[in-house]
This record gives structure tokens, sequence and C-alpha cells, in this order.
């Protein structure tokens, strides 16, 4: 068996369960992701650290997921769009969105839900500055970025009244896109 075809056993933990999956070591967190583990919320991009739509969260911090190593992330957890909802009901940034219109083709939104959303848990009030801050480096080429802060200030607002699923919702529809 060749180098480039040589698979490493690993084990990830994911949207809180532990995954064992064997994949190449050269693979990036995004592959392994969509590839390995069929979690194809996460978008590919640029795959150069410059469009924001890999995000994913690893130990809660947003991370671009095409520029680490999978290998990199045994022993963190990781989460992704597929995480956020709570069972059925919807995480307050991804209701909020669904209520502003704040996602249109949609191929961004899984990057900036999960943004959005490590950003509000740790600072539910966040304000308008700090949300723009927090998703500068998300980019979309279809709002216009008003409904997308708009939806995120909402939900923010909803979160610091009454906790991260304050107003989640059984709604069938979700934003994983
Ligand atoms: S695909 Fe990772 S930053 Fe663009
Ligand atoms: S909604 Fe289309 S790129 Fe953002």
């Amino acid at each position: 068996m060749s180098v480039a075809t040589k698979k490493t056993l690993v084990e990830l933990n994911v949207n809180g369960a532990d995954v064992a999956c064997a994949f190449n070591a050269n693979k990036t967190l995004l592959e392994v992701l969509r590839e390995d583990l069929d979690l194809t919320g996460t978008k590919h991009g640029c795959e150069m650290g410059h469009c924001g739509t890999c995000t994913v969260l690893v130990d809660d911090e947003p991370v671009l997921s095409c520029l680490v190593l999978a290998l990199e992330a045994t022993g963190h957890k990781i989460r992704t769009v597929e995480g956020l909802a709570l069972g059925p009901r919807l995480h307050p940034v991804q209701r909020a969105f669904l209520e502003c219109g704040a996602a249109q083709c949609g191929y961004c939104t899984p990057a900036f839900l999960v943004t959005a959303a490590a950003l509000l848990e740790r600072t539910p009030g966040a304000s308008r500055d700090e949300i723009k801050q927090a998703l500068s480096g998300n980019l979309c080429r279809c709002t216009g970025y008003t409904k997308i802060i708009e939806a995120v200030e909402l939900a923010g607002l909803r979160m610091s009244e009454g906790g991260r699923h304050a107003a989640a919702s059984d709604a069938p529809g979700t934003v994983n896109v």
C-alpha cells in the first residue's frame, strides 16, 4: 500500500458524539467532515482561507476547516451546522435566519450560523459592531449582509432574554442548507 493511500484510524468528537473514522493523514477537517462523515452542511469555498464558508466550531471557536488537518482536531470538540439544533428545535440563530430572510442561495449560511452561534452563546447581548466584527471573515454573494446582521441581532436579543434555546422552534424547516 502506498503512502498516499495509507489511512489512519482516528476518533473525532463531532456534534457531541465520538466517531471513529479512517482517512489519509493529509486530509483537511473540511474534507473529512464532508467526505468521510457525510456532514455536507459545511461547504467548500476557496479552500484558501479567504471566504469563511467552511467555518466550523472547534472548542466553541470558529475555525476555517479548509486550513486545518483533521488529525489536528483530535481531542477537541467539533461542532458543525448539523449540531446547532437541539433535536427538532432550531437554534435561535437558525430561527431568526428563517424569519428575517437572511438566507438566499444558502451556500454561505451554515458558516454564518455557526459563527453567529459561537458569538451569541458567549455574548448574547453582542452589539451590532461586535456582530459585524465576528462575521467579518464570512463572505456572502447574495444578501448584502443587512438581513444577516438583523437576524443575528434578533437571535441575540432573544438569547439574552431567555437563554440559548429561548426562541428555539419546532418548525419543520431547518437552515442546515
Ligand atoms: S473554503 Fe475555507 S476559507 Fe474558503
Ligand atoms: S446567501 Fe448566497 S452566498 Fe450567501
